[in-house]
């Protein structure tokens, strides 16, 4: 029997099933580890680290420990993708196997590089075998593309679906991969967000997508929130979230282009999270924002210092439509978005 070295969370035994149950709900539990019994308490193996905030809001608790220690494992067939395809492929070919995946609610999305498109049934086939645990296996096809940033995918193994529920932070996110865009990939910068708003804050979502931040600043705070997004799929999944969250403050959907808002001086706060188009509609969240308000920018930014670049590029967007950046709270990097480019954000006061 292999063991391995993991990250866990120990709690009494009479708190194991209820904890077990929400880590599961969360994609947090590795259920190739056996969970470990001694003194009274259970060593509960975790997939990963996992901020003591999220622990927290998850299990509503903070009576837990974490650590390190040996698991044992309880799978007995291959431990990884490559394992399972060594019969399959050459060792060539195993080399570009992904060694990562997009876990979604209950589907994995996979990107199969062009070398071994003959392949992608066969590797969602093996991989579904070795993750008994999703519903469904979906192939990236092509790039996000369009005004609506969705892009193609193809169904490898199990369920042929695109919707499921997708829970970060403890917030329920209705989404459907085939109609509007989402990434699992920005949690932490919705949740950075939704730190940042104070109750009784009015907040502009420019381009909400199925609503992310909405729902996280609605579920932190009493804020009023307007989500604007030209997809009406992306608006309809927003509105089934609003659902099926506890909302301390309120949401108000609206499908429209963001250029065509007409409220102007209203909001404490602009959320522009459109990465590939936000620039142009610096002069509609300078309209729409109030004599002083906080702006959070977000473009793809390559080269040598992409945090200047990025400061630059917003700095002479807002002279252009005469107001002026008082202060750069912050500008970083949220993730790689391709070889040598970043999705940066740039939280600016406007006055
Ligand atoms: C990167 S996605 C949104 C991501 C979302 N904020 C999140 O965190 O998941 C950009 C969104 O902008 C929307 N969009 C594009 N042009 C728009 C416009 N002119 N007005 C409003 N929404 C627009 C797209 O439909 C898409 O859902």
């Amino acid at each position: 029997m292999m063991s391995s070295k993991k990250v866990f969370l120990k709690v009494a035994v009479r708190d194991g099933e209820r904890t077990r149950k929400a880590l599961l709900e969360h994609n947090l539990l590795d259920i190739d580890f056996k969970i470990l019994s001694q003194d009274g308490a259970l060593f509960i193996p975790l997939r990963h680290e996992v901020k003591s905030e999220l622990i927290d809001t998850i299990l509503g608790s903070n009576h837990y420990e974490t650590g390190e220690m040996d698991f044992e494992s309880i799978f007995h067939g291959p431990k990884n993708l490559s394992e399972a395809l060594e019969i399959y492929l050459s060792p060539e070919e195993l080399e570009l196997v992904p060694r990562a995946y997009d876990l979604i609610g209950d589907i994995a999305v996979l990107e199969i590089p062009d070398e071994l498109s003959s392949h992608r049934e066969m590797i969602g086939r093996v991989f579904h075998e070795v993750h008994k645990n999703f519903s469904t296996v979906l192939a990236k096809k092509g790039a996000i593309s369009g005004t609506t940033r969705v892009r193609e995918y193809q169904c490898l193994a199990g369920e042929d679906k695109t919707e499921t529920i997708h829970i970060e932070y403890g917030c329920r996110l209705a989404v459907d991969l085939s109609k509007a865009y989402f990434s699992p990939r920005l949690l932490e910068e919705h949740n950075r967000i939704a730190q940042l708003v104070k109750d009784n804050e009015f907040v502009v979502d420019m381009f909400c997508g199925v609503g992310p931040f909405p729902i996280h600043i609605a579920r932190h705070g009493n804020a009023h929130i307007v989500a604007i997004d030209i997809n009406p799929d992306a608006i309809a999944l927003l509105k089934k979230s609003i659902g099926l969250n506890k909302l301390v403050g309120t949401v108000e959907p609206i499908v429209g282009n963001a250029k065509d808002y007409s409220k102007s001086k209203i909001a404490d706060r602009v959320i522009m999270n459109h990465p590939s188009g936000a620039f142009d509609f610096v002069p509609d969240a300078c309209r729409i924002l109030k004599p002083q308000g906080v702006l959070h920018y977000y473009d793809f930014v390559g080269g040598e210092n992409p945090e200047d670049t990025v400061t630059n590029k917003l700095t002479q967007l807002v002279d252009e439509a005469g107001r002026t950046v008082e202060m750069v709270c912050l500008v970083r990097r949220v993730r790689d978005s391709a070889p040598y480019e970043f999705q940066m954000v740039v939280d600016a006061i406007i006055s």
